[in-house]
C-alpha cells in the first residue's frame, strides 16, 4: 500500500543550486512519480536569480532532467513542473521575506523549508522567516555542512534554535537515509542471532570504509575548505560507527534512537595527546591511475591552491569506552581517489579458544561478517569449514545474501525517503542538534593538531588504497584492511 503524504508546501531555498539540481528536485520527482505526494503538494523554489516561474522551469528542464532520465516519463514530468512556482528573494535581507509570506498565505499543509543553500545564509533566512511570521509550526531541514567546527556549529544552532524549536529541526545526513543503513538497523534487532555476539566478549574489531573512486568533480573550492574529516568522518562515518555500537533502543521512535546514537558518541574515547599520530592518518591523493585513465594530483585540482594541505584521506582507530565495547577497535577510513566507490563494515569476531580442530583452523582465520551497504546491498558471513578429503583441513567459505537477488524492485533513493519522511513530521533518520554537537568535539582535537603540525598529509597515489601508514595502523593492532585480505 502507498503512504501517501499530507498536502504540504515544501519551499526549496537555493533552488538553482547544485545539490538542487542533483539531489533534492530528482528526489521530489521520484517521489512524484511514485504516487507517495499528495496531490495538493506545491513546491515553491526560492533563489535570487530574477526569472519567473516560467524561465525557471525551463531551467529545470534543461538541468534536472538528465539526472532522472531513468524514471523520465513526458506526461508524469508535466504534471510534476506543475507543482513548482519560483520566487525570486535575496536570502541575505530578511525584509524581503514578506513577498514568500504573501505567496505562501494560499498554500496548504504543513510547511518544510529546505535550505539546499551555504550555511553563510542560514541565519539570515531563520530571521526571514520569522520576521514574515512563517516559522509557526514550520519544519526547517538543514544540509550539511552546519559549520566547521564546534563553535560555529552552535552558532547557527543556537540562532536557528531561536526561532525553530528542536523537533521542528530537520537536520539531514543522507547516509541516514539510505535503504542499506535502515537494513543495518533491522540486522542487529530483528534478529536474535547476532545480537549475543555483538559486543566485546565475541568481537576482537570493527572496520568501517567509505570509499569512493573520484575525484573533486568541480567542488574543488568547497572541498578545500572542508576536508575528509569534516566532510565524511564528523557526520556520515559517525553515525555508521553509533547505528554498528548503539545498544537496542527501546522503540524506534526517534528520540528513542537519537538517544542510544547520542550514548555511543559520548562514549568515544578522547583522541589527543601522543594517541593523535598513533590512531590517526591523514593522506592526500597525489596524481595516479584510475579505472586505466590517469588523473591529477588533489593540488593540481581546479579550485585547490598550491600547496594545500587539506586531506583526501581518513583512517582513525577509534574506541568506545563502555562496557560493551571496551577494548575493541573501531577502525573508521575515507577517501577520494581509492580504487573504487563501497561502503563496508566488517566485524571480525575473535577467534575460537583452543584450536581443537588444528593449526589449519587458527590459519584459516576467524569468523568474520562483512556487511556491504554500497554500490551493492550484501551480507557476507565466513565461516570456517572443513575441506572435503582426507584429514581435517580448515577453509574460510562464506554464506552470501545478495540483496538484490532477494528483493527485486527499485530501490528508494536516500533523499527521497529524508524529504518525505520531512513532509510527514518523522524525524527519526535526521540529527539531534546534541548528536550533532558531540560529533564535533570529538573530532575537534583531530582537527586542531592539523592547524598546528608541520607535517604535511601522507601522500597516496590515485586509484590506490590510501596511504601506507593506514595499513601499518592497523598491522600494530594484528589486522589489516579488507582488501589485503582477500
Ligand atoms: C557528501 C560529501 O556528504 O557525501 C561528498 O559531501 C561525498 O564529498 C558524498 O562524495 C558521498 O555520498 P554517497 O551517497 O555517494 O556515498
Amino acid at each position: 500500500m502507498i503512504d501517501v503524504s499530507p498536502p504540504f508546501t515544501f519551499v526549496l531555498f537555493g533552488a538553482t543550486g547544485d545539490l538542487s539540481l542533483r539531489k533534492i528536485l530528482p528526489a521530489l520527482y521520484r517521489a512524484h512519480c511514485s504516487g507517495t505526494l499528495a496531490e495538493a503538494g506545491r513546491i515553491v523554489a526560492v533563489a535570487r536569480v530574477a526569472i519567473d516561474t516560467e524561465a525557471y522551469l525551463a531551467w529545470v528542464d534543461d538541468n534536472v532532467r538528465p539526472h532522472v532520465d531513468a524514471d523520465w516519463d513526458a506526461q508524469v514530468w508535466e504534471t510534476f513542473l506543475g507543482r513548482i512556482d519560483y520566487i525570486s528573494l535575496d536570502l541575505a535581507c530578511p525584509d524581503q521575506f514578506s513577498v514568500l509570506g504573501a505567496h505562501l498565505n494560499a498554500a496548504c499543509g504543513p510547511r518544510v523549508f529546505y535550505l539546499a543553500t551555504g550555511p553563510q545564509l542560514f541565519v539570515s533566512i531563520c530571521r526571514g522567516l520569522a520576521t514574515a511570521g512563517l516559522n509557526e509550526a514550520a519544519r526547517i531541514v538543514l544540509e550539511k555542512p552546519l559549520g566547521h567546527d564546534l563553535k560555529s556549529s552552535m552558532e547557527i544552532n543556537d540562532t536557528v534554535g531561536e526561532i525553530f524549536d528542536e523537533q521542528q529541526t530537520y537536520r539531514i545526513d543522507h547516509y541516514l537515509g539510505k535503504e542499506s543503513v535502515q537494513n543495518l538497523l533491522a540486522l542487529r534487532f530483528g534478529n536474535a542471532l547476532f545480537e549475543p555476539l555483538w559486543r566485546r566478549e565475541w568481537i576482537d574489531s570493527v572496520q568501517i570504509t567509505i570509499a569512493e573512486e573520484l575525484g573533486m568533480e568541480g567542488r574543488g573550492e568547497f572541498y578545500d575548505q572542508t576536508g575528509a574529516l569534516r566532510d565524511m568522518v564528523q557526520n556520515h562515518l559517525l553515525q555508521l560507527l553509533a547505528i554498528v555500537a548503539m545498544e537496542p533502543p527501546h522503540t524506534m521512535s526517534a528520540d528513542a534512537v537519537r538517544d542510544e546514537k547520542l550514548r555511543v558518541l559520548r562514549a568515544l574515547k578522547p583522541i589527543d595527546g601522543e594517541a593523535l599520530s598513533r590512531c590517526v592518518v591523514r593522506g592526500q591523493y597525489q596524481a595516479g591511475v584510475s579505472r586505466g585513465i590517469p588523473v591529477p594530483a588533489y593540488v593540481q585540482e581546479a579550485g585547490i591552491p598550491a600547496g594545500s594541505q587539506t586531506e583526501t584521506f581518513v583512517a582513525i582507530k577509534a574506541e568506545i569506552d563502555n562496557w560493551r565495547w571496551a577494548g575493541v577497535p573501531f577502525f573508521l577510513r575515507t577517501g577520494k581517489r581509492l580504487p573504487e566507490r563501497g561502503t563496508e563494515i566488517v566485524v571480525n569476531f575473535r577467534a575460537v579458544p583452543h584450536a581443537l580442530l588444528g593449526a589449519s583452523s587458527l590459519r584459516a582465520g576467524a569468523n568474520r561478517l562483512v556487511i556491504g551497504l554500497q554500490p551493492k546491498e550484501s551480507i557476507r558471513l565466513h565461516c570456517l569449514a572443513k575441506r572435503p578429503g582426507d584429514g581435517m583441513q580448515l577453509e574460510s567459505v562464506s554464506l552470501n545474501l545478495d540483496f538484490d537477488q532477494c528483493f527485486s524492485g527499485k530501490r528508494m533513493d536516500a533523499y527521497e525517503r529524508l524529504l518525505l519522511d520531512a513532509i510527514h513530521g518523522r524525524l527519526a533518520l535526521f540529527v539531534r542538534r546534541d548528536e550533532q554537537e558531540q560529533a564535533w568535539r570529538w573530532v575537534e582535537p583531530i582537527q586542531a593538531h592539523w592547524r598546528m603540525s608541520t607535517k604535511p598529509p601522507k601522500h597516496y597515489g590515485a586509484g590506490t588504497w590510501g596511504p601506507v601508514a593506514a595499513g601499518a595502523m592497523l598491522a600494530q593492532h594484528g589486522h589489516c584492511w579488507p582488501e589485503a585480505e582477500y
